[in-house]
């Protein structure tokens, strides 16, 4: 069942090429360059002309949600926030009409988003769903939604089911963006001709499985780690650095790699590794500066890069090449190492990844 693998975690991290082709057969067509989602057709008036997209979720899902953030507001010019359930039910929300509430959520049971969600109904407000299992209690609870597609996920740590999440989110905001008019019919087709690249691109990465490995070895006595980006890949440092604690019972976090100068920077010495995803993108000069404040400081870089980035090179202890793409997509590609290195990691401390100690795969109680 496990498909060869010695876990359902490395299992799923290697189906993603499939899950994400998953999620977007049926929906992306990259020839006719279309995005079909009868889902999100039905509110498509809804979203937009929403007065803000609230997202509600936990864990990895709450990941997924932060980057869609960054990308409803680059390109549908439309307000978003990214709510932990926990913290959202139990507030007093304010509500308008007008508001879309967007619950993502792998199992669809997660007590606290259910809650949020059947709060915020009750106020109101629409609510879609992003969700993986089908039939699940915040599938039935949604006035509409979208499936991810990617198929049982069995090992606790969430990955192809966080992909799934980002290639559905990632579709919902190219369409209301062209039915907005935020983006034009060029920068549309584009980016679907990219988002249908991603699949073969996440392919490439996974064969650097061993390469990853090695580093896994190298990394995997470390008592703490630090994982940097900006922009769209904030959240990939929040995403490396959850799988790295869930998996390996290694303290570590994520920042946005600005931030590090108010605080974390102080935790900095030859013992740290610092990862950096450091891709081609608008932050990438950004990036590189704070690297160097990092191996000033004597860090242990490991960097994610796109080939040929000579800076990075120079700086980084160790990195992985990634495919370029978008940046709007990169997080897509840039989470997977992050995977297998949690993932090796994990394994070399001789833990049992499937099954963390003190996690549950589906948190129904709050
Ligand atoms: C992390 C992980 C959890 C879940 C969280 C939400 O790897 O699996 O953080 O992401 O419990 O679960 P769902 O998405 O089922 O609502």
């Amino acid at each position: 069942e496990k498909g060869g693998f010695d876990h359902f975690m490395l299992k799923e991290i290697f189906e993603q090429p499939t899950t994400i082709h998953d999620c977007l057969r049926g929906r992306l067509d990259a020839d006719k360059g279309t995005i079909t989602m009868s889902g999100i057709s039905k509110y498509a008036e809804q979203l937009t002309n929403a007065n803000r997209i609230v997202m509600v979720a936990c864990g990895t899902s709450w990941h997924a949600g932060l980057v869609a953030e960054y990308i409803f507001e680059e390109l549908c010019r439309i307000n978003v926030e990214v709510e932990y359930a926990s913290e959202f039910r139990y507030r007093n929300p304010v509500i308008a009409p007008g508001d879309v509430i967007l619950a993502i959520s792998q199992s669809g049971e997660t007590a606290d988003t259910l809650v949020a969600i059947e709060n915020a109904k009750k106020q109101g407000a629409i609510i879609m769903g992003i969700v993986n299992v089908v039939g699940s209690s915040i599938a039935r609870l949604s006035d509409t939604g979208a499936y991810t597609h990617a198929g049982p996920e069995i090992g606790v740590a969430s990955t192809k089911a966080f992909t799934g999440q980002l290639a559905v989110l990632t579709m919902v905001a190219l369409k209301v963006a062209l039915e907005k008019g935020t983006i034009t019919h060029e920068r549309f087709l584009q980016l679907v001709r990219e988002l249908n690249a991603i699949p073969e691109k996440v392919a490439k990465i996974l064969e650097q499985n061993d390469a990853i490995k090695a580093l896994a070895e190298k990394y995997k006595d470390a008592t703490n780690c630090l994982y940097l980006g900006r922009g769209y890949n904030f959240p990939v440092a929040l995403e490396g650095a959850l799988k790295l604690k869930e998996i390996s019972y290694i303290h570590a976090e994520g920042y946005p790699a600005a931030e590090m100068k108010h605080g974390p920077i102080a935790l900095v010495d030859s013992e740290l590794p610092v990862i950096f995803i450091a891709t081609k993108d608008s932050y990438h000069e950004k990036v590189i500066s704070n690297m160097q404040e990092i191996k000033a400081r004597k860090g242990r870089v490991v960097a994610i890069i796109n080939e040929g980035d000579k800076q990075s090179i120079a700086l980084a202890d160790d990195v992985i090449v990634v495919p370029e793409t978008d940046e709007i997509l990169a997080p897509m590609l840039n989470c997977i190492p992050l995977q297998l290195l949690a993932y090796h990691i994990g394994v070399a401390k001789g833990f049992d990844v499937d099954k963390p100690r003190n996690l549950a795969k589906s948190v129904t109680v709050e």
